[in-house]
């Protein structure tokens, strides 16, 4: 009797998947990069400056500017960690826009939809990331705009057609099954709404990416090593930059999820890039 019939689970290949440079069964890949990021929170924002030199700050910025937040509209920040895209967002529609005339700033006192919800749901699959973020904004009393939810970008408990603009910083690689997330974006996104995503990508020009690849796999995760005695999980972080698709790859797979009008554009020579995506 063939073995399929006496075994049929035991027979079958465990879907697998990278988890940095190593292979892991897929159903064992969020819960591991929810250990990573359990571990990371406390010093996440200290680390990210480190790492960076600052430079992730002003990469925030720019994707926000190239959202264009506008009042009126609902936000979903899917991975958004300790709400650095979130706040920015907000700090956008708190400006007064010079059509809205006699100084009045629309968006953000004023509620949005039926039911009055903060125009931006700032959202992470993982409670300790969100936390770190949420207590620094509640001891500053400046919550104004904002609500949080613990949300798996995979399966985004919301109906359809809910937001009008769907972000994700630095989330998407993280993510075990990125198709099934970008199908999930679609999904909730308003017809025109719109899907921006930073990411770690590949860059362009050869001696800076030698020099940039030496920074990132030699000098990262010592980093983690000294500051935050955590050498493996900044181990991770570089490894799944390099696993990540690069910009036209993942371009590509923003299409075949049925997104239209998809462009990215390279900050710092590729370091990282913007992908944006409409749903139409
Ligand atoms: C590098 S942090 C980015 C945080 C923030 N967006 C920023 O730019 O600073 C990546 C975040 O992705 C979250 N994440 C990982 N997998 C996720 C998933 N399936 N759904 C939602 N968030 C996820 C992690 O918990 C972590 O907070």
């Amino acid at each position: 009797m063939p073995q399929s019939i006496l075994r049929p689970s035991k027979d079958k290949p465990m879907p697998q998947t990278d988890f940095g440079f190593t292979r892991i069964p897929e159903e064992e890949k969020t819960s591991r990069v929810g250990e990573i990021f359990r571990r990371v929170a406390p010093r996440y924002d200290l680390m990210n400056d480190l790492m960076s030199a600052g430079a992730h700050r002003l990469w925030k910025r720019q994707f926000v500017a190239s959202l264009k937040p506008r009042a009126g509209e609902r936000f979903l920040d899917l991975a958004g960690g300790t709400g650095d895209i979130t706040k920015l967002i907000r700090a956008t529609l708190q400006k007064p826009s010079p059509l809205e005339g006699e100084g009045r700033v629309r968006g953000l006192n004023e509620p949005t939809g039926a039911e009055g919800a903060p125009p931006i749901l700032l959202t992470d699959i993982n409670p300790a990331m969100l936390l770190a973020g949420r207590d620094r904004l509640i001891d500053a009393n400046d919550t104004s705009g904002i609500a949080w939810a613990c949300v798996n970008a995979e399966s985004i408990p919301f109906p359809d057609m809910s937001f009008d603009a769907v972000t994700i910083a630095f989330g998407i690689r993280n993510v075990t099954d990125i198709p099934k997330a970008l199908s999930e974006i679609r999904r909730v996104l308003k017809p025109g709404g719109r899907f921006f995503c930073l990411e770690f990508s590949r860059v362009t020009q050869p001696l800076l990416a030698k020099a940039y690849d030496s920074y990132s796999m030699n000098i990262i995760p010592k980093i983690g090593e000294v500051v935050a005695k955590d050498r493996a999980s900044y181990q991770y972080l570089v490894e799944s930059i390099r696993r990540f698709p690069d910009q036209e790859r993942f371009a590509q797979m923003l299409r075949d999820a049925g997104f239209a009008n998809v462009a990215y554009e390279n900050l710092s020579f590729g370091v990282v890039a913007i992908h944006k995506g409409w749903r139409v």
